[in-house]
């Protein structure tokens, strides 16, 4: 392919790309493959010979697409959104031509420095205190990773890093039962041991109870543990309870102990003044994750990760090879020592198009609309008989199930909710997931899509009704 042949395929792809976005509601939203049906229709071996990129979008278009789930479909509901907006496509594409690696300031110098920028545009409108440094990390996951990892460094004066972990550390970590897979895995990856995690209980609303976790650090000082870290959560995967950060921060600075807070979905409504009561008690905070590529209209990958103290981060990171010294050395901030990965892509140019596309006022219009849809579906849950509200909704997820009325055995419900649920997704007009609260089997709709209207929240509330009546008179039939 050389620049003439580019320049046609891009105008075709591009009005494809345009043509996706503007029909998307006219897929299915939940791709109905069945597994190995896209493998299956791919070549066991690879081209030997150059194929022409008409061939290549040819089988783009009849093989891959059938196997996609839309995202950005407006009745995407499930887990948390990956949004997206024209305006990160945009920034994506450039991203993409210019192919940087700017894993240091030298690589490409405006990288580093609108990363700078946006970071402290963005801190500031979701209301962070300015000393807090940030930088683009790809995921919450590994942002998790980086904060147990400097708090290890930092309780073991950088040691651990040095000559590895004595045969025991004694170092403990604390987060909710609802707290993101993610944490324990960050537990395993950086070799503490599962076992090391204490999962604090939580309340009527599923936040974690701060007496509950006063007692496990105080259990565990007795018995001459060592508390690392607590990981509180701003917006839990099932329910979107909220931490009480304020006095989960007291506990924090009585002991010592270094917070994080995960606020990787929920974190975006901070652009909100009336939501800026998730994180009283920021002070007392030392690392903050939330991720764009999740509620903030910019594509999948993009999180924001701040630190209190960015030197011990860096200095938990920082390595240096004769062949990544650079003249600049440490009056630039490379970011290659602000995180796991060396290569890093240039994530700012897109998290600057949505930001100054949409501006602040634009984030604060759709977002307040999100959550108005959520309390709007949490009400039409409320007054209906059949169904019910199985967790508070402080943003933007609804978690219920269907519960007719003359049905109360448990595994009889969750097995109703579980079918309901299938049929629901099945239709390829919504998509929604669950999860399990209290143990008991829950559906959760999650309102985060860009295009998002009433109608969709409507047209799935419809669709719920009537698969629900179609399960009751099989129930019902049964016996
Ligand atoms: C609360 C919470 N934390 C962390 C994550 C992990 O996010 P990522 O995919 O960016 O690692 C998720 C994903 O949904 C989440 O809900």
């Amino acid at each position: 392919m050389d620049n003439n042949d580019f320049k046609k395929h891009a105008q075709d792809v591009l009005g494809w790309m345009a043509d996706y976005l503007k029909n998307v509601e006219s897929y299915p939203v939940k791709s109905p493959v069945k597994p190995k049906d896209i493998y299956n229709q791919i070549p066991a071996t690879a081209p030997a010979e150059g194929e022409s990129f008409e061939t290549i979008f040819y089988d783009f278009k009849k093989i891959i697409m059938p196997g996609i789930t839309h995202w950005n479909h407006p009745s995407f509901f499930a887990f948390f959104p990956a949004n997206n907006s024209y305006p990160s496509i945009l920034g994506e594409m450039i991203m993409a031509t210019l192919g940087a690696q700017c894993m240091v300031w030298e690589t490409s110098p405006a990288a580093t420095e609108l990363e700078e920028r946006v970071m402290e545009w963005l801190g500031s409108i979701i209301g962070l205190p300015s000393y807090f440094s940030g930088v683009i990390q790809d995921s919450a996951s590994s942002s998790t990773i980086c904060s147990l990892l400097t708090a290890r460094e930092k309780i073991s004066q950088y040691r651990i890093n040095i000559s590895g972990y004595p045969s025991d550390t004694g170092l403990t970590t604390y987060a909710s039962t609802e707290a993101h897979s993610s944490v324990e895995k960050g537990i395993k990856i950086i070799g503490l041991g599962k076992t090391s995690l204490r999962k604090i209980a939580v309340d009527r609303q599923f936040a974690m109870i701060p007496d509950a976790l006063e007692e496990a650090i105080s259990k565990d000082i007795e018995a001459g543990l060592k508390p690392l870290c607590v990981v509180a959560t701003l917006g839990t995967t099932s329910s979107t309870a909220i931490d009480p950060l304020k006095q989960i921060g007291e506990i924090c600075e009585k002991y010592n102990i270094w917070l994080h807070v995960d606020a990787a979905m929920a974190g975006t409504a901070l652009v909100l003044p009336e939501k800026r009561w998730m994180i009283e008690g920021i002070e007392k905070v030392d690392t903050f994750v939330f991720n764009p590529h999740k509620w903030m209209f910019t594509n999948y990958d993009c999180t924001a990760y701040f630190v209190k103290d960015k030197e011990a981060l860096i200095k938990t990171f920082e390595i240096l090879p004769e062949y990544l010294k650079t003249k600049e050395g440490s009056q630039v901030n490379n970011y290659r020592d602000w995180g796991i990965q060396l290569g890093r892509r240039f994530r700012a140019l897109k998290l600057w198009f949505v930001l100054r596309s949409f501006g602040l006022k634009g984030l604060q219009e759709k977002i307040r609309s999100h959550i108005e849809l959520a309390q709007y579906f949490a009400g039409l849950v409320k007054k209906s008989g059949d169904l019910e509200l199985l967790a508070p909704v402080p943003i933007n997820t609804v978690c219920f199930r269907y519960r007719p009325k003359g049905v109360d055995d448990p595994e009889t419900l969750d097995q109703l909710n579980m079918k309901l649920l299938e049929n629901l997704n099945m239709t390829g007009k919504v998509y929604l997931s669950h999860t399990r609260l209290n143990g008991i089997y829950t559906i959760r709709m999650c309102i985060g899509q860009t295009e998002v209207e009433k109608r969709h929240v409507d047209a799935a509330w419809e669709l719920i009704a009537t698969e629900a009546a179609k399960l009751k008179d099989l129930v019902f039939s049964c016996g």
